[in-house]
Order: structure tokens, then sequence, then C-alpha cells
């Protein structure tokens, strides 16, 4: 088993030479996939440093070539490279432009691959199968080239795609993850957890990113890190964002913009609760389970006395509602 790990980790990383040699020297890649990247905003040291490719638009390019190295169609098939059918087998990427996934100390795992048309009916992206060794739960985009800046910082910025990594990287900002292509786990958080106590989560500025960081926020409590939230204009996502704005006013941005989460959920209730005591009601309700989820009972503590005194309610009902939450635990 151990040897078949390993067959797979040497097929993934000849996938990601191959797909990297075909963007910068094949004519079909620097035509379409390189020319796309460039067209994105990535420099060419960008686009090495995160070792991004194309994959041909034909069905077994890499296959074929992959094969014709000795490289067993067995491990091909584990990884998900290619789909073996009945009588024939193709590559799972073809025609899309290809982000390698890393793993903390920087093997290839698996791929992000996207499509270059705007065809609303394909995937988006296509990422690699769960397979022995792309565990999705427990991998974080672009841990690999974050790690250091992330315990030197002491903070993780944490955001959806693939592009906000690389983006965000290209910007000065690389203490950044991205939990690409799964909802959040509680173990990519225990990932961060090694390197910092501190996350902030910068999540799209539409409706799926806000439901995203809502969900994040208690599955990062619960871990008993600290956690803050920057929003961003709608129609904005940190890739977007980044690629306008000069770094010092992104650096701004960020600081004057990240807020406590109990900030955070009282701002949304500004927004749209008002005046309205049920919504009111039921947002103070919501902010006391995430205080729940805080493992540490001073930290609880302070956060309650925060929440009685944005919302304007007394703590004494705040405490004895945790104690019910408490009670429901058990
Ligand atoms: N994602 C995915 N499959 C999809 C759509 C999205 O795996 N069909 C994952 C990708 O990791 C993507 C992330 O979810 O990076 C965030 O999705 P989205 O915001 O829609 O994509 P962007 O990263 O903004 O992609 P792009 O800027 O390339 O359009
Ligand atoms: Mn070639
Ligand atoms: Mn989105
Ligand atoms: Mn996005
Ligand atoms: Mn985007």
């Amino acid at each position: 088993v151990a040897n078949e790990k390993e067959s797979m980790y040497l097929v993934s990383e000849f996938a990601s030479k191959y797909f990297q040699h075909v963007l910068w020297e094949e004519e079909e890649g620097k035509a379409i996939g390189l020319s796309y990247f460039k067209e994105r905003g990535f420099t060419n040291e960008t686009i090495k440093k995160f070792n991004l490719g194309y994959s041909p638009n034909t069905w077994d390019a890499l296959t074929k070539e992959a094969l014709g190295k000795a490289y067993k169609l067995e491990f091909l098939e584990k990884t998900g490279l290619t789909i073996v059918g009945e009588d024939k087998q193709f590559d799972r990427f073809k025609g899309r432009v290809m982000f390698p996934i890393q793993s903390m100390s920087g093997r290839v795992l698996g791929f992000g691959g996207r499509i270059l048309t705007n065809d609303k009916k394909a995937a988006k992206y296509l990422n690699s199968p769960e397979s022995e060794i792309y565990h999705k739960s427990n991998v974080l985009y672009g841990i690999f080239h974050a790690k250091q800046s992330i315990a030197k910082l002491d903070n993780c910025f944490l955001v959806e795609g693939y592009t906000d990594v690389i983006q965000m990287h290209q910007a000065g900002i690389e203490n950044v993850v991205s939990s690409s292509g799964t909802a959040l786990t509680p173990n990519q958080i225990r990932l961060i957890n090694r390197l910092t106590k501190n996350i902030t989560v910068l999540f799209d500025g539409d409706a799926a990113g806000l439901r995203a960081s809502i969900r994040g926020i208690d599955l990062i409590l619960e871990e008993g890190m600290n956690v803050k939230v920057c929003s961003f204009p709608d129609g904005d996502d940190p890739d977007s964002f980044a690629k306008k704005t000069p770094y010092d006013e992104l650096v701004k941005y960020l600081d004057e913009n990240a807020k406590d989460f109990i900030q955070f959920k009282a701002s949304l209730l500004m927004q749209d609760a008002k005046n309205d005591p049920i919504k009111k009601a039921d947002l103070i309700r919501d902010m006391v389970i995430s205080i729940s989820k805080i493992p540490d009972r001073i930290k609880r503590e302070i956060y309650i006395q925060e929440c009685s005194r944005i919302m304007d309610i007394s703590e004494d009902v705040l405490f004895s509602t945790l104690a019910q939450m408490a009670q429901k635990d058990l």
C-alpha cells in the first residue's frame, strides 16, 4: 500500500509537469491556456510559482504520454487523471487550465481544472476525486506557499477559491489558503491551527459567500481559534478585488474591514433586521449559539459582555440562554 501511494504521487507529479510543459511549450497550451492566465492578470512568475498548467483538448493526451513513459494505467485511474471506460480510456481534465493542489510539504495530491468558456451548463471547475493520496477534507489549497507567512504574521486569510489565493499572493499577501472544492471542514481548520490561532475569513461578496462565512465562523470557534470576517463589495471576490486594488489600499481595506465575528453578525442585523424585534431576537440567539461553541470559558464571558453591549440586552438573559444551550448539549 505504501508503494501504491508512492506510485500515485509520482504519476501526479508527472501530470503536473506535463500540464506545465504543454502550457509553456506547446502551441495549443500557449494560445489557449497561457493567454487565459495572462488575461486574468497573472504574471509569468505567478504562473510558475503555482505550477499552473494546461491539459490539451484531446481525449487522451496525458494518458498516452504517461503510458508512453511507463506509468501504469492503474495509478492514472486511482488518481482520477484517467477515466477508464469499457473499451477506451480518456483524460478527466481535457481542455482545461490546471491548478495542482499541493500538500503542506509540496507534493502534488490532485488538481482543479477550470473550463475556458463561459458555458453555464458545464461545471466551471472539475476537481480530482477523493483518493488514497487526496483526502479533500484534510487539504487546503495554497498551504505549501502560505505556511511560513501564516506563522510569521500570526494570521491566516481564508478564501473560497484557487484564483483568490493566487491573486492575493501576486498582490503581496501570502498568508492565504482556500478550502477549494469542498465546504470548510474541522480538519482543514486544524491544519491552520498548527500555524496560528487567528483566522480572517474573506469570502465572496455574494449570498453564497455570506452563507459560507457564517457557517465557517462556528467551525473555527469550535476549534478554540479567533475568527474575524472581512466582507467584499457585492460581486467582488478576493481575486477581483485584489486585482484592481493597489497593495497599500488592499492592506488598509483588509485591516479596516476585518470585524470580530460578533461585530460581523451585529452588522448583518443592522442591514436587514433594523427595528424588527423578532429578527433581532433571532439574531441574538444566533450570536449566543456561536459564543456557545467557544471552548474557553473566559472568552465566552467576554463575548457575552460584548454581545450585551452591542445588542442592548442584559447579560443575565444572555448567560441563561447560554446555560440552556449547554444543557441541551448534554
Ligand atoms: N468550485 C468547484 N466546482 C465548481 C465551482 C466552484 O470546485 N463547479 C470551487 C473552486 O475551488 C472555486 C471555489 O469553489 O475556486 C469558489 O467558487 P467560485 O467563487 O464560483 O469560483 P472562483 O474561484 O471565483 O472562480 P473564477 O474566478 O475562476 O470564476
Ligand atoms: Mn510535448
Ligand atoms: Mn463564489
Ligand atoms: Mn469566487
Ligand atoms: Mn473569482
